[in-house]
């Protein structure tokens, strides 16, 4: 058995891809461990987004030297999205790379890592083809208790926002062909994964190109998967987040009442320059639309801040929509200058200070929304999914054991519980569970409460799920 240590850097995508990394690379004969002085394949699993992301890779890949230098087997890969914007050009800067890959090349990865090892090549695959090579999937894959999953639905981005690396370096969209997904799926729930979360740049151009069908015909297709028991997916595009697609919100019971939908400035003005190609309107009727059909909908959101030409009245803009929305939480990042995104040549570059300034200035606004969203939940009973053991520990006025369960609600909100004796079933609680706790507390990034009941195995939840509406 050789040993394979992944280092994954970015988004969900790439979560899902490092599992893939595996997937590819276990008939070879490789296992995963966590132990990268044990390794004898690296892979780091870059992402291009934001600079800051990218000098993360190559701060890891300068430590790899060392470790190369200690044990000259080692085989160090680098694969993703710095990858394949970088090519060639990784080889020359860091001479302790033997693989640079792209996304698209995993399924050819075995081969890959076959020719370093024999042949003790250098060898770059950043082969950017049309269209998605399913990889082999007769290896199955490794149980290691996770009970919630991601499954990459589709691939690439031709939205082109002027700000953004993603259609650069995961090229056009394209659709994984549903009989392909349903089956990953069951493959997973059989193995006792509960919740998926179905991943793509756009979802709701899920098929469009292909004639795969509609997002939402995909969505009614895994709510029928048995022993799953919620579906998520990320990221929508506001633009084209279509009525059939919000009204599966109202249709799907195991759908999570949870949308994350990216609105990245509150100006009309920074929108359009961004080529987002929807206004500040169109966003807050997609909103109130979606808590039409589903009064209950946590929505989180991503903001850019300091975009090239963004005024403070742009900005004020910005924090208005955070009053409008109230959203339930928000991630917020300073623009980064992208070489090969068009924004990188605009004018009216923010400098470093007013951007921290205005990113501190929004998030402290939107600390007051998160709270009070999460706060509203207290006395509620929320559906918990346990996932494992928390990794917070205990407030004392929490009077905890030193090991909480922790889950997350339907709205993704974190919940964290005691084992309680007085719970029928409480003490059979184990990950893949769904309990019903009563939420007591509520903080800015989780909640703690009391289980007050139990899912009798194997069947399905019956709590009486109370929402903050
Ligand atoms: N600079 C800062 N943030 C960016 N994002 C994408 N590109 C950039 C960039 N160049 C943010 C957007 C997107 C999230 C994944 O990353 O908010 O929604
Ligand atoms: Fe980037 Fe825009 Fe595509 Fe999202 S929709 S991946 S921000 S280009």
């Amino acid at each position: 058995m050789h040993q394979l240590y992944i280092n994954t850097i970015g988004c969900q995508m790439n979560v899902y891809d490092s599992d893939q990394i595996e997937r590819a690379l276990a008939p070879n004969g490789f296992a995963r461990t966590d132990q990268l002085e044990e390794a004898d394949l690296v892979i780091v699993n870059t992402c291009a987004i934001r600079a800051k992301a990218e000098q993360k890779a190559f701060s890891f890949v300068g430590r790899l030297a060392q470790l190369k230098q200690r044990k000259p087997g080692l085989i160090v890969g680098v694969g993703g999205c710095v990858a394949q914007q970088e090519g060639e050009k990784i080889l020359a800067r860091a001479p302790q790379v033997d693989l640079v890959f792209g996304p698209k090349a995993i399924p050819r990865l075995a081969r890959l890592v076959e020719r370093v090892r024999a042949k003790r090549l250098r060898v770059v695959d950043i082969e950017d083809s049309d269209g998605i090579e399913e990889l082999d999937l007769s290896s199955g894959f490794r149980d290691d208790g996770q009970v919630a999953r991601f499954v990459t639905v589709m691939q690439g981005c031709d939205n082109f926002c002027t700000y953004c690396v993603v259609p650069y370096v995961r090229g056009r969209e394209a659709s994984r062909h549903p009989d392909k997904i349903l089956e990953e799926i069951r493959v997973l729930a059989d193995g006792g994964v509960r919740e998926v979360t179905l991943l793509g740049q756009n979802v709701n151009s899920y098929g469009r190109k292909e004639n795969l069908g509609t997002f939402a015909e995909l969505l009614a297709r895994v709510n029928r998967i048995d022993g799953l028991a919620r579906i998520r997916f990320t990221t929508s595009h506001p633009k084209d987040l279509s009525d059939g697609l919000i009204d599966a919100f109202g249709r799907l019971d195991k759908l999570c009442p949870h949308i994350h939908l990216p609105v990245q400035s509150g100006s009309d003005r920074v929108l359009k320059r961004m080529n987002r190609k929807y206004t500040r309107a169109v966003y807050l009727d997609r909103i109130a639309r979606l808590r039409h059909v589903r009064p209950d909908m946590a929505i989180t959101t991503d903001f850019i801040v300091g975009f090239p030409g963004e005024t403070e009245e742009d900005f004020e803009e910005t924090l208005g929509l955070l009053e409008t929305v109230k959203f339930d939480g928000v991630f917020a990042f300073m623009y980064s200058d992208r070489s090969v995104a068009p924004a990188s040549g605009f004018e009216g570059k923010i400098d470093e200070a007013q951007k921290k300034e205005r990113l501190q200035r929004l998030l402290q606004q939107q600390e007051v929304f998160t709270l009070s969203s999460n706060r509203a939940l207290i006395g509620c009973e929320q559906e918990v999914l346990v996932e494992g053991f928390s990794t917070r520990p205990g407030l004392a006025e929490e009077n905890v054991s030193p090991r909480q369960w922790s889950g997350r609600t339907p709205g993704n909100k974190i919940v964290n519980f005691n084992p309680d004796p007085d719970c029928a079933g409480g003490d059979a609680v184990h990950p893949g569970l769904l309990v019903g706790v009563r939420i007591e507390k509520a903080y800015s990034h989780s909640l703690w409460g009391r289980p007050v009941r139990v899912e009798e195995e194997p069947g399905g939840y019956k709590g009486d799920t109370c929402h903050a509406a």
